[in-house]
């Protein structure tokens, strides 16, 4: 099986992105790493790809007349360098439906809730204040609504006596940085089948 280009797209810190890109390096993923796109000029995720030997894209926002025009301007970068999937890895901007379509069941995304709660950001918070006693993540192809697209993987995380929005959104990240490479493994490996908003696991 041929191996698939792994590109990212993030806005900060970049830890779900570290994470994968040295399952990839080391092997554990039938993979290859391909570009990272930011949309911020200082996400560290841009230093820690080009330490990975990547190239890494500021795409600035401010230089595109609207998000169509800024989206197609990633959807080109990333054919250009042969992307066969795309990861959002802490990507704070929203798709627009002209990048969905043209990577449909090719982006996957890594929410840190129990999806379909608590979409949209602060996801740790916003599950923190209802008072759920048991939040997580959630791995999922992107598409056009927002954290709603097909679920891949899920991971559970019990709240604590005396948690913390801190201490709780620690535990989550943790199980994050699982759930993440393995959903893309399985993604390479060409396990993932979708159909329509149920996603198969193959053997
Ligand atoms: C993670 O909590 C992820 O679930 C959310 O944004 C955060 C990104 O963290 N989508 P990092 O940049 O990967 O460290």
């Amino acid at each position: 099986m041929r191996k698939k280009t792994v590109s990212f797209l993030a806005s900060g810190r970049g830890s779900n992105f570290r994470v994968v890109a040295e399952h990839v390096l080391g092997g554990n993923i039938h993979g290859k790493l391909g570009i990272l796109i930011s949309n911020k000029k200082d996400a560290q995720a841009l230093e820690l790809a080009v330490d990975f030997g990547m190239k890494a894209f500021f795409v600035d926002p401010a230089d595109f007349r609207d998000r169509d025009e800024y989206d197609r301007e990633l959807i080109r970068l990333l054919r250009e360098y042969k992307t066969d999937l795309v990861v959002a890895a802490g990507y704070m901007k929203i798709l627009t439906p002209v990048f969905v379509t043209a990577f449909r069941h090719r982006i996957i995304n890594i929410h840190p809730a129990l999806l379909p709660s608590f979409p949209g950001t602060h996801a740790q918070e916003q599950a923190f204040n209802y008072g759920v006693k048991i939040s997580g993540c959630t791995s999922h192809f992107i598409d056009e609504g927002t954290d709603t697209g097909p679920i891949i993987m899920q991971a559970a995380v019990p709240v604590l006596e005396n948690d913390t929005i801190e201490g709780l959104s620690a535990r989550i990240l943790k199980e994050e940085h699982r759930v993440l490479p393995e959903s893309v493994r399985l993604f390479c490996d060409e396990k993932l089948e979708v159909k329509g908003r149920v996603v198969r696991i193959k053997k």
